[in-house]
């Protein structure tokens, strides 16, 4: 058990990747609290979690209700150990489609949520906490009709540098980790057609390395890492788990 009595928070977690880490972080004895939109996802959630945690409704885009998420968590467990910002979403649109809605969006939820979400947890975090971003390998690769996404994802890598640098001196470790493609909604939400999605998923098989997708429970194993001690000299960095596509 790595994470034994530790209080995790981990936006995202009803679906996909957050919700493979909030699986693994409580086998592994977290207390473990969620965040996501959907009211069926996080019911879900919350039973799986049963006494080891709950689930609560927040748009992360609006700061107030970031707010409501830490007084909860601070009024049942008084402390924050591990943070995984993990929500995010994506538009796939080329340059010229681009609409400021969209931009906003993946801003506002990608970094601007994030951003205040690590802001607003850290009063609860004292040392040896650990907080982990999700990022993507976008953040390091060009791919057309993803400009927004990918941008969103590099300001996310530099703030695991840059407040990990801030942080460091309070013994708060920051890392991200980059997944590459991996099975879960998120592409299907990025507003691809059939065909498109069809041809991303043989592309995949194509270019990635491993040739295949990612399972999310691969990604929470890398999460796993950096939330728990076994990462105790680690900070600032990031693991990429996609399959060798960004690195070969
Ligand atoms: N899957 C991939 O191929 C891939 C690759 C690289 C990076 N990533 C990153 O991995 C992270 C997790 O994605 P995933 O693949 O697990 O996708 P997912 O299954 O679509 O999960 C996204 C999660 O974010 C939550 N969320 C969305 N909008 C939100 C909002 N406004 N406020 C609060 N929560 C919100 C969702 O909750 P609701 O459903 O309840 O709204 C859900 O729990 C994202 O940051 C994504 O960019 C994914």
């Amino acid at each position: 058990m790595k994470l034994t009595d530790k209080i995790a928070l981990i936006t995202g977690g009803t679906s996909g990747i957050g919700l493979a880490a909030a699986e693994l972080f409580r086998r592994e004895g977290a207390k473990v609290v969620v965040v996501g939109t959907d009211g069926n996802r996080l019911k879900a959630a919350e039973t799986m979690l049963g006494d080891d945690g709950f689930a609560i409704a927040a748009d992360l885009r609006r700061p107030a209700e970031i707010d409501r998420i830490i007084a909860a968590v601070r009024q049942r467990y008084g402390r924050i150990d591990i943070l995984y910002a993990n929500a995010g979403l994506g538009r796939a649109a080329p340059l010229e489609a681009v609409t400021e809605e969209q931009l906003d969006e993946q801003f506002d939820l990608n970094f601007k949520g994030l951003f205040f979400t690590i802001q607003k947890a850290v009063p609860l975090m004292g040392k040896s906490g650990s907080i982990v971003l999700t990022t993507s390998f976008l953040n390091a690769k060009g791919t057309p009709g993803l400009s927004i996404l990918s941008a969103t994802k590099a300001a996310v890598r530099s703030l695991a540098r840059t407040l990990g640098a801030e942080l460091a001196p309070r013994g708060i470790r920051v890392n991200a980790v980059s997944p590459g493609p991996i099975s879960t909604p998120f592409a299907g939400k990025m507003g691809l057609s059939e065909q498109a999605l069809k041809n991303f998923a043989e592309g995949v098989e194509r270019q990635v390395p491993l040739q295949r997708f990612g399972e999310a429970d691969e990604v929470a194993r890398a999460a796993l890492f950096l939330a728990s001690d076994d990462s105790a000299y680690v900070t600032g960095t990031e693991i990429v788990v996609d399959g060798g596509l960004s690195q070969f």
